[in-house]
């Protein structure tokens, strides 16, 4: 072959390579490759796509945090009343039980016999808790136990559906086990105990499709909307929990989160209640949403809605900082936390902890590693300085990765805030 010819035959095939490797923003660093579940109206099928997730921003010391924080005495004679509040949050489950129950067991949410531990107050699951595994009806009557458990105990289980949630209501069955439908006894009866049956209503009732978690009890229960005329140094002290991303051109943003909730509970009333239920694709063609569907539901359920974006997880890390700080503004947060976008190593903090990616794997149907996300606050008062009303406070959030073999911290804001809490 003449030389220049040669030179052409590689010149061209690197330079395509290198093009397509910008066009994803991933030509800078090591992938990891894996099926991603792709939402059935993509051009491209996402198992194209490399998985890449930049290492995490701050990581410090793990060891320095033990689970109790020494309670200040403020020696003023005033308020010595530490106010605290724990949150463990986990993501995908996917199918596997002993993993999940490793997981919980960890981070100190249940005790060795799978029982809420009362170790914490708020246990929050990011959704994805069915499909590749076959666990899905003991996953979901274990987290309606733990629910009940908790209640009892001043505890809370926040629940949140996942893509694959949507999916198997929609009758998307592209990612169930044969051996998963064989745990309901047929397909038949799989498609009715999520229509209508035990979990179809535990997801109505018990699941939403985002959340708003105050760290202090001033901002409301779980799910208060956020008021911005609310004028309070604690007014964004919450974060969020969402399973795919909270997008910034998101439409239907705020209310947060009473708007992404009601859409949601409108489209699930009208997926469960399709008579006949469309037969499950495949083999049957994938079905979609309901005719009666509103612009708004199809949406929600878009590549860029709160189920499906992966942004937060796949933009480079100046891109996604960029716009974070907007939407922890719209949604009165200081933080989102999320799943659906695995790393298998670790949990991934990007932009100083302002995002969160909790999804590790944790299903032996990927072997990433166990891990949970602890979120640890605490409002300690400070002794009062001469002339002043207000009170003062130290406000304290540690955010700590926990895997079976260490802790990693990945975030602390300490600041001094002034109120009457
Ligand atoms: C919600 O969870 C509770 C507590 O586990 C359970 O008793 C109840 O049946 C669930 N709600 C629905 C509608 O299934």
């Amino acid at each position: 072959m003449p030389r220049v010819l040669t030179f052409f035959a590689i010149l061209v095939p690197v330079v395509a390579v290198f093009l397509v490797c910008r066009s994803f923003d991933v030509a800078a660093h090591l992938q990891l490759s894996w099926p991603l579940a792709s939402h059935p109206d993509s051009p491209v099928d996402d198992a194209q796509f490399h998985v890449d997730v930049p290492s995490a921003g701050v990581a410090s010391d793990s060891g320095i945090l033990g689970h109790g924080i020494v309670v200040a005495e403020t020696g003023d004679g005033g308020a010595k009343h530490q106010f605290r509040r724990r949150i463990v949050a986990v993501g995908d489950l996917h199918g596997d039980l002993p993993n999940a129950h490793k997981v919980l067991q960890m981070a100190g949410v249940v005790d060795e016999t799978g029982q809420w531990s009362g170790g914490v107050d708020f246990f929050v699951q990011t959704g994805d808790i069915i499909d590749r595994g076959d666990d899905t009806i003991k996953l979901y009557d274990w987290m309606d136990q733990l629910r009940g458990e908790a209640k009892a105990k001043g505890g809370v289980v926040l629940s949140h559906l996942g893509n694959h949630e949507w999916m198997n209501v929609i009758g998307d069955w592209r990612y169930v086990h044969a051996s998963e439908i064989h745990t309901f006894g047929s397909a038949q009866e799989r498609q009715k105990m999520l229509m209508t049956g035990r979990i179809g209503k535990t997801w109505a009732g018990n699941y939403t499709t985002t959340s708003r978690l105050p760290l202090h009890p001033s901002l409301g229960p779980p799910n208060t909307d956020y008021d911005p005329s609310l004028l309070s140094s604690l007014s964004h002290a919450a974060v969020s929990f969402v399973h795919g991303g909270l997008a910034p051109n998101y439409p239907d943003l705020t209310p947060f989160p009473s708007r992404i909730n009601n859409l949601g509970h409108t489209l699930l009333r009208k997926l469960q209640h399709r008579n006949p239920p469309p037969a499950p694709h495949p083999p049957n063609p994938y079905p979609g949403l309901p005719h009666d569907a509103t612009p708004a539901e199809h949406r929600l359920y878009g590549t860029d809605g709160p189920l499906w974006y992966r942004g937060w997880a796949l933009d480079s890390e100046a891109k996604a900082c960029k716009a974070v700080d907007d939407v922890l503004q719209r949604t009165g947060t200081r933080r989102m936390i999320m799943g659906h976008t695995p790393d298998f190593e670790k949990i991934v903090s990007r932009c100083n902890g302002k995002i969160i990616i909790i999804d590790t794997g944790i299903s032996h149907a990927y072997g990433g590693v166990l891990s949970a996300l602890s979120i640890d606050y605490t409002l300690t008062p400070l002794p009062k300085t001469e002339g002043s009303g207000e009170k003062q406070w130290r406000e304290r959030e540690v955010v700590t990765a926990l895997y079976m073999d260490r802790q990693d911290v990945l975030a602390i804001s300490e600041q001094d805030v002034v109120g009457d809490f």
